[in-house]
């Protein structure tokens, strides 16, 4: 499928399908929709006034265009108050029209939304409605013998008002194959992606984009003393692998960066199991962090920013055998902490507080984890919100800033250091878990002792990189988020 700008006048564009986006406000027909209006018999307003359209935000009508146009249907999409126009409104209007195309036999789409050129960054609009099609169009039949979704007849999708040689259509897609890649990831199960298959993906990306690559064995991981990340996969039969990947720019980088996922290949729990009803069945999602990691790694590599960037997945699986974490187990991070293991179900944070600990000595200007790293957050945020908790407000808003532009929500959440309370010990350094209340609050406060001085941000992602049902640009499964965020982050 291929998509492109096309500079003609709405009345001259030619195609199987042409989706309108209107305000509340652009039912009163422009000049130039009353022009091409006029040249189909008068079929748009015959429709709008039919159906009573009212231009609200997820309104969608579809016709047959009688007569002699060249094109066959004709789609209008509500984009909701005028006033309140935002991306978010084109992004969802144009997932909308991408799906609805997809059910119908439709090879040629053109999409035409003139409340957008209107508006002073109409390319980044541009871009935002590229990628929101591509995403809504992906659809995974790789594990199905005979999909019942075909291969989709849809070849072109034109975007009317956009240079046909606009750099936007480039970079949107880049972005969207990256999402792609991630949801992949995401919605791979287990036996696929395991730690291994993760250090694989991670050698192809290297090998395809330039990055260097560095796994680190269950031994080196050893010698450095990162016994919560080995402590998580003792009793796994898969062996760990600690993947440290490396974009470096062309010339000096302008900052060095540090991004580290979550890489939790199958979370069981380990001996505090994961019961059933609990969500078990979906801790396949459990390296969403990692996945979204090596996503943006490949994205970055292929829009090559100036600042240098380390993906780090230490990736694991939790599981139960004769050798698995005892619930009272006391053991060392890389920093020298000791921590006592009063759930071996709150395993992500002792991944990472050995990622932590590597990615501070690569002398980074910054450091983000992100991590489905637990239950609290969804009960505090709902599915769609992640957490954000920081303590340096210059990366909270350089944080807020990229994922506004992604349409990405993120909300941030108190460092309420006297909840470390809840994490004391009376026998090691501290808990791997405190009280059920703040249970997400406390998961930040633990990661926070395995940071000394970089600036860090840890990002709590367990709700939006699954959705049970679609939503805007994203389908039922897996989001992809937050690849966008961290890809805008890096880039700015
Ligand atoms: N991977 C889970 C968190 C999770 C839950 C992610 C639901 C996605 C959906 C994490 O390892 C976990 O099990 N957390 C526990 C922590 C608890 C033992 C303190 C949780 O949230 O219940
Ligand atoms: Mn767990
Ligand atoms: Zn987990």
């Amino acid at each position: 499928m291929q998509i492109q700008g096309a500079e003609d006048a709405l009345v001259s564009w030619n195609g199987d399908a042409l989706a309108i986006g209107l305000t509340e406000e652009s039912l009163e027909l422009s000049a130039e929709l009353a022009h091409f209006d006029s040249k189909i018999s008068g079929d748009l307003s015959t429709l709008l006034k039919e159906e009573e359209f009212d231009g609200k935000a997820k309104s969608v009508l579809v016709t047959r265009i009688s007569g002699q146009s060249p094109i066959r249907k004709l789609i209008v999409v509500g984009l909701g108050k005028a006033e309140e126009l935002q991306l978010t409104h084109f992004r969802n209007a144009a997932a909308k029209v991408a799906r609805l195309v997809k059910k119908e036999k439709v090879k040629s789409l053109g999409i035409y939304f003139p409340s957008l050129l209107a508006l002073s960054e109409k390319e980044k609009n541009y871009q935002a409605i590229a990628e929101s099609v591509l995403l809504a169009l992906h659809q995974d039949n790789r594990f199905k013998s005979d999909p019942e979704e075909k291969d989709i007849s849809l070849e072109t999708v034109e975007l009317i008002g956009l240079e046909g040689n606009s750099p936007v259509i480039e970079q949107a897609t880049i972005v969207a194959e990256g999402v792609i890649f991630a949801r992949e990831l995401v919605a791979a199960p287990a036996n696929v992606i395991t730690p291994q298959a993760m250090a694989d993906i991670a050698q192809n990306i290297a090998n395809q984009h330039g990055l260097s690559l560095q796994i680190l064995e269950q031994a080196d991981c050893k010698a450095l003393g990162m016994g919560a990340y080995l402590g998580v996969g003792q009793a796994s039969d898969l062996p760990p692998k600690f993947i440290h990947l490396t974009y470096q720019p062309q010339g000096n980088p302008r900052r060095k960066l540090a991004i580290i996922g979550k890489s939790v290949t199958f979370d069981s729990g380990g001996l505090n199991l994961k019961g059933s009803g609990s969500g078990i069945e979906t801790m396949k999602m459990d390296m969403a962090g990692g996945a979204a990691t090596l996503a943006a790694a490949q994205t970055i590599a292929r829009l090559k920013p100036d600042n240098e960037v380390h993906f780090i997945c230490a990736a694991t699986e939790n599981m139960i055998s004769g050798s698995a974490l005892h619930p009272g187990d006391i053991i060392n991070a890389s920093n020298g902490k000791t921590i006592e293991i009063n759930n071996t179900d709150a395993e992500g944070r002792l991944t990472l507080a050995d990622a932590l600990v590597f990615a501070e000595k690569l002398e980074v200007d910054a450091i983000i984890d992100l991590a489905t790293l637990t239950g609290a957050c969804i009960v505090a945020l709902g599915d769609s919100i992640a957490g954000l908790w920081t303590a340096d407000e210059t990366l909270s808003t350089e944080i807020k800033t990229a994922a506004d532009a992604a349409g990405e929500k993120f909300w941030q959440m108190p460092m309420e250091n006297k909840y470390f309370d809840g994490l004391k010990s009376p026998i090691a350094d501290m808990k791997n878990t405190g009280p059920r209340a703040g249970g997400s609050i406390t998961a930040a406060l633990f990661l926070n002792e395995f940071v000394e001085k970089t600036p860090w941000a840890h990002l709590d992602i367990a709700g939006p990189v699954w959705n049970d049902k679609e939503d805007g640009m994203n389908n039922a499964g897996a989001t992809g988020f937050p690849v966008r965020t961290l890809v805008n982050w890096v880039l700015s």
